[in-house]
């Protein structure tokens, strides 16, 4: 299982955090944000990962994380020129993938929980993970049957059929890069990753579970906030 950490995009809602870096290296608690996902595919075992970044701080994220051995992993890096997307990362990272399965996170994607497990067992297909949150709208939304099956996906709509988030961890086969370059750009200009899901969803190749850990998308200045404060209590014993 290889991993992809994405870190691009311009982090406009946190300006003027970002005016002179980018969201990712901005600090949660003690450390910078990007420490979290890469411990997050760390701790579940995966040890090959590709760091993708925008061009304007790519030297900030070689000076932070270089070569991975202080983490006990190797980083490759990659440059995504602009924003296309999420799913672009699976086109630029398919020679580093080499027909292998990928455990993609976002690099603004924080958990307190282990997906070793899930990674460990993964044979083929997609599997992606939702949970309940009071603010959907923000996210890509999944829409379960009576049986907890997913019957459909939206990205960011305004009026969410759950209140099940997507959240940004996805374990895909190789087939991924090949649904990645069938995309088009929506309407917000990006390919988007809920239309990969959609493609495993009608190959009957989805897997779609829930789990009820700490997870924060730190976009917003609220939820950096939420969970830099988390972070503090945890590393104070205030929280298991
Ligand atoms: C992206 C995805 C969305 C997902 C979210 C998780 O949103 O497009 O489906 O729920 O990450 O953080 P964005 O980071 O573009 O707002």
């Amino acid at each position: 299982m290889k991993g992809i950490i994405l870190a691009g995009g311009k982090g406009t809602r946190l300006r003027p955090l970002t005016k002179i870096t980018c969201k990712q290296l901005l600090p949660v608690y003690d450390r910078p944000m990007i420490y979290y996902p890469v411990q997050t595919l760390v701790s579940s075992g995966i040890t090959d990962i590709l760091v993708i970044v925008a061009p304007d701080y790519a030297g900030q994220f070689l000076h932070l994380l270089g070569s991975g051995k202080e983490f006990g992993a190797h980083f490759s890096y990659a440059i995504q020129e602009e924003p296309r997307g999420l799913p672009e990362a699976f086109i630029i990272g398919e020679d580093f993938m080499d027909n292998e399965p990928v455990t993609m996170i976002l690099g603004d994607n924080i958990f307190d929980t282990s997906f070793s497990p899930e990674i460990a067992n993964f044979t083929t297909g997609g599997l992606v993970f939702a949970k309940q949150v009071p603010d959907p709208q923000r996210f890509g939304v999944v829409e379960f049957d009576s049986h907890m099956r997913a019957v459909s996906f939206e990205e960011k709509p305004k009026d969410p059929k759950s209140q099940f988030a997507v959240v940004g961890l996805y374990i895909y086969d190789h087939h991924v890069v090949e649904y990645a370059k069938s995309l088009t750009p929506s309407a917000r200009g990006e390919l988007e990753i809920t239309d990969i899901h959609k493609l495993y969803l009608k190959h009957n190749q989805l897997k779609v579970s829930t789990f009820t850990g700490l997870w924060e998308d730190a976009g917003t200045f609220d939820s950096l906030l939420a969970v830099s404060n988390y972070m503090a209590a945890k590393a104070k014993g205030e929280v298991r």
